[in-house]
C-alpha cells in the first residue's frame, strides 16, 4: 500500500524557538518513520511581513540546517524552499480566486496580525491561507502535523478543495490536521497570555534553539509566573503552567512525579530544573547544527536536489488546474 504524505512547512522569519519545536518539528522527526514526508521552509509566507532581504535569505539557510540538525532526516524526507518552486505562487493566485472573501475574512491569525499594521497590513497577509492551501494540495497531502494555531487554516484548506473539486471536477485530496496532545500550544515566557511567536520586540519572550546556556538560564530565571506557592499543572494560572509543560516535554516524565519533585519547592527550584533540562535538550541539536553548517556547500546541495524532485510534481498539478479551469 502507498504511504501516506505529510506535508508541513515553517517560516524563516526570524530563529525557530521552543514553540515550533515541541509544537510541530519534534512530531516531523516521529513521522518520517511512518510516512512519506514533505517539509517546507515557507519564506513566500514571510513575506507577508515586511523582511530584511539579507536576513530572510540567511534565515531560511539557517532554518532548513536547524531542521536537518533536529532530525529531520534528508534521506527519508524531502526538505525543501517555497520560492524554489514557482507552482506554489501559481496555484496561490488561483486559489485567491476561487476562496470567498468571507472565509478569508473569519481567520483569526489575520484578525491578530493585521490589529498593529491596520491598512498598512499587505494583501498578502490577508490571502496567506490561500498559500498555505496551495502548499498542501500540491502534493496530494493526507496529513498536516501543525501546533494548534494553525488549524483554522487546514479547515480553510479543506473547504477550498472541496469547492475546487465541486466546481471542477474531483481532484483534490482533503487534508486532515494532526496537533499534538501537549505541546501545541507553548506560551511566551514574558506573557503566557500570549503564544510564543518569532516576533523581535522582546527577545525575552522565546527561547530560541541557537540559545545559549546563559541566555537560556536567564530568560527562563525571568519568566512571568504568579503570587502562589503551589507547583502544579493548572491552566488558569498559564505561567506557571507553561513552564511545566516545558519542563515535562523536555524530561519525557509524568504529570504526578513531576508534581511530586516540586511539592514544597519553590519557582526559583523549578526554574533552574527547567533551565538544565532545557539547555540539555539541546545541546545534541546545537552540536549537530554546527557541524552541518561547517560543510561548505552541503545544505545547498540538498536544497537543490530537492527542489528539482518535487518541482514537476507541483508542475504537473498545476497545469491539470489549469486545464479545467480553461487556462493556458
Ligand atoms: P511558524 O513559526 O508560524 O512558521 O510556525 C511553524 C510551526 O510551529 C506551525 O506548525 C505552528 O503551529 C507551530 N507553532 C508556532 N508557534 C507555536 C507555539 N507557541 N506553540 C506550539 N506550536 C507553535
Ligand atoms: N502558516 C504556517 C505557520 O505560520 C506555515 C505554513 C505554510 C504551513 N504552509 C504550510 C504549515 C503548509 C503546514 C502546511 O505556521
Amino acid at each position: 500500500m502507498r504511504k501516506k504524505t505529510i506535508f508541513s512547512g515553517i517560516q524563516p522569519s526570524g530563529n525557530m524557538h521552543v514553540g515550533n519545536y515541541l509544537g510541530a518539528v519534534r512530531q516531523w522527526v516521529q513521522l518520517q518513520e511512518e510516512y512519506e514526508c514533505l517539509f517546507c521552509v515557507v519564506d513566500l509566507h514571510s513575506i507577508t511581513v515586511p523582511q530584511d532581504p539579507e536576513k530572510l535569505r540567511s534565515h531560511s539557510r539557517e532554518l532548513a540546517a536547524l531542521l536537518l540538525a533536529c532530525g529531520i532526516d534528508e534521506k527519508r524526507s524531502t526538505l525543501f524552499v517555497q520560492s524554489h518552486i514557482p507552482a506554489h505562487s501559481e496555484l496561490a493566485w488561483i486559489f485567491n480566486c476561487v476562496a470567498p472573501l468571507g472565509w478569508l475574512k473569519r481567520m483569526t491569525q489575520f484578525k491578530e496580525k493585521s490589529i498593529q499594521q491596520q491598512s498598512s497590513a499587505s494583501a498578502g497577509l490577508f490571502v496567506y491561507p490561500a498559500l498555505m492551501a496551495a502548499d498542501i494540495l500540491l502534493y496530494g497531502t493526507d496529513l498536516v502535523p501543525v501546533g494548534e494555531d494553525q488549524k483554522q487554516h487546514i479547515e480553510f484548506t479543506r473547504d477550498l478543495a472541496q469547492k475546487f473539486n465541486v466546481t471542477y471536477g474531483e481532484l483534490f485530496k482533503l487534508p486532515e490536521p494532526l496537533i499534538p496532545k501537549l505541546g501545541a500550544r507553548i506560551m511566551s515566557l514574558d506573557d503566557p497570555n500570549r503564544k510564543m511567536d518569532k516576533s523581535a520586540d522582546n527577545p525575552q519572550r522565546a527561547i530560541y534553539l541557537l540559545d545559549s546556556p546563559d541566555a537560556i538560564r536567564t530568560k527562563i530565571s525571568r519568566a512571568t509566573t504568579d503570587s502562589h506557592r503551589e507547583i502544579r499543572f493548572d491552566p488558569q494560572r498559564p505561567g506557571v503552567n507553561n513552564l511545566l509543560v516545558l519542563y515535562q516535554l523536555f524530561t519525557g516524565r509524568e504529570t504526578q512525579e513531576i508534581e511530586e519533585r516540586f511539592l514544597g519547592k519553590g519557582y526559583r527550584e523549578l526554574k533552574q530544573d527547567l533551565a538544565d533540562a532545557v539547555i540539555a535538550g539541546l545541546a545534541p541539536i546545537q552540536e549537530k547544527y554546527r557541524t552541518l553548517t561547517e560543510e561548505p556547500g552541503y545544505l545547498e546541495k540538498i536544497l537543490a536536489r530537492n527542489a528539482q524532485k518535487v518541482a514537476p510534481v507541483a508542475e504537473s498539478v498545476v497545469k491539470e488546474v489549469k486545464r479545467r479551469m480553461g487556462l493556458g
